[in-house]
């Protein structure tokens, strides 16, 4: 962060307040309010955060007007077509891209922390066969720090780097096992001698009882669904994991923490809904009726897979997932998959609609993933969970940065209050 010679002048009851102005690498210019409440006695007041930075970072810059994502200055179609997920990890992780040495040193370190604690196993089988494979994951990210105590002290760097290896490493193997429980069959032990994306498809698809091959252009689709999910800066659940670090909690409460951020239908749970979504649409002479619901102010209906708080472009990711799921849905030749044909009449309807034009209103990442991951037989429910294993290495990253900030300090918004001021107890017989 450096701090320029602008400064702002803020007028208030006859007195004036200079604010010191920050000036970023790439963006807006961001005004330093962190005096203004013991100089001027007042707080600013922001829901939802959207103006405000809530930290400094390195690790990702969104420009939303141009729909631009970068990763330590890497454009997300560059990483998307000539990285992989886990050298996109090693770079959110350590800023750089890998040598071919250190590459090969950070992929044996994920590979040998792939498998979970046999316990695990019995904790799996306290939840019911048919919770949500999201409800199960919380719960057994959060479990996970009662079972690697030894990287749970977040003041020594030992632990914090092995704490993020294990999440890395053990996150396609929860979700697959939540999978797997979900629908009565076998937990699959992971496979090193897979790479990251096809060892979690032989975990999900395969059976004790047969031999299965994972398909090389459907694991590289899956690599590609991971790489372009790994890191969004200081959207909620990446600020909730922030939040929950901030007070010094261990790394697997505060990833469990941020997992159940993402759930929600307009973060991360929307790929599920926006699947659910077309479904529902079924053909494409339905379409108008859906998006006159979408642009009903009495209807809450919103066109799942639209709109984003920071992208007012195309989110970057959503042009190569359109072209994955191209790719993938020829591979399994079904080009003519009907959803597919209802998600691309309603992206072009909704992209000459006057309403989203005006709104600024463009697929998300949400639109093309579901496709994808149907069409590789993942149910809808195992969407949202796909998204967290993807992701964990950004709220890791971003993590490991926060921790290692000297500035960090408990999170701790202040409020407009507009509640009752102090009145006397009443006694119930007198109410
Ligand atoms: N369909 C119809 N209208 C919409 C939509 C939509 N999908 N999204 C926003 N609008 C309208 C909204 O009604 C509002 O209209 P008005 O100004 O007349 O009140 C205007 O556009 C601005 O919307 P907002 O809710 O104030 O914007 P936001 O930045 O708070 O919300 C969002 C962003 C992503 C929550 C929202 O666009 C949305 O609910 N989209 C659908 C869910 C979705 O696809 N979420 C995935 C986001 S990308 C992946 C991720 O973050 O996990």
């Amino acid at each position: 962060m450096t701090e320029t010679k602008k400064s702002a002048t803020l007028s208030l009851d006859g007195k004036t307040y200079e604010l010191p102005i920050f000036s970023p690498t790439a963006g807006p210019d961001v005004l330093d309010i962190r005096k203004l409440y013991a100089q001027a006695g007042v707080f600013t007041y922001d829901p939802g955060f959207t103006s405000t930075a809530s930290c400094d970072s390195t690790i990702t810059y969104i420009d939303g007007n141009e729909g631009i994502l970068l990763h330590r200055g890497y454009p997300i179609d560059q990483l998307a077509s000539k990285s992989h997920y886990l050298e996109v990890c090693y770079l959110l992780l350590y800023g750089e891209l890998p040598t071919a040495t250190q590459l090969e040193d950070f992929e044996t370190r994920v590979t040998r922390h792939t498998m979970v604690h046999e316990q695990m196993h019995n904790f799996f089988r306290g939840f019911r066969r048919d919770a949500h494979p999201m409800a199960t994951l919380v719960g057994v990210v959060g479990a996970m720090s009662a079972f690697y105590h030894d990287s749970t002290d977040i003041s020594d760097p030992w632990q914090r780097e092995v704490a993020a290896i294990r999440l890395i490493a053990k996150l396609p193997t929860i979700a697959a096992m939540a999978y797997k429980y979900s629908i009565g069959q076998p937990f699959v032990y992971p496979r090193n001698d897979l790479d990251y994306a096809a060892n979690f498809l032989h975990m999900c698809f395969s059976v004790p009882a047969e031999d299965y091959n994972v398909n090389p252009i459907l694991s590289r689709a899956m690599d590609r669904i991971f790489t372009l999910h790994a890191d969004h800066e200081q959207n909620a659940s990446t600020s909730t994991v922030r939040l929950a670090s901030s007070s010094g909690a261990n790394p697997f409460a505060c990833i469990a923490a941020g997992i159940a951020c993402l759930w929600g239908p307009a973060h991360g749970g929307a790929n599920q809904a926006c699947l659910e979504m077309l479904k529902e649409i079924g053909s494409v002479d339905r379409i108008p009726e859906f998006i006159a619901r979408a642009k009903d102010k009495n209807d809450p209906f919103r066109l799942m897979g639209f709109g984003h708080r920071v992208y007012k472009n195309t989110d970057p990711r959503a042009k190569v997932l359109k072209q994955s799921a191209d790719e993938v849905l020829e591979l399994l030749g079904v080009e003519d998959n009907p959803l597919l044909q209802v998600a691309k009449e309603l992206e072009r309807t909704a992209l000459n609609d006057p309403y989203f034009i005006e709104k600024k209103l463009f697929p998300n990442v949400d639109f093309y993933s579901g496709i994808i991951l149907e069409a590789m037989g993942f149910p809808t429910s195992m969407f949202t969970p796909i998204f967290a294993l993807s992701r964990t290495v950004g709220w890791i990253s971003q993590w490991k940065e926060m921790i290692a900030d000297p500035q960090n300090k408990i999170g701790r918004p202040r409020q407009l209050y507009l509640g009752e001021t102090a009145r006397d107890y009443v006694d119930i017989e007198k109410r």
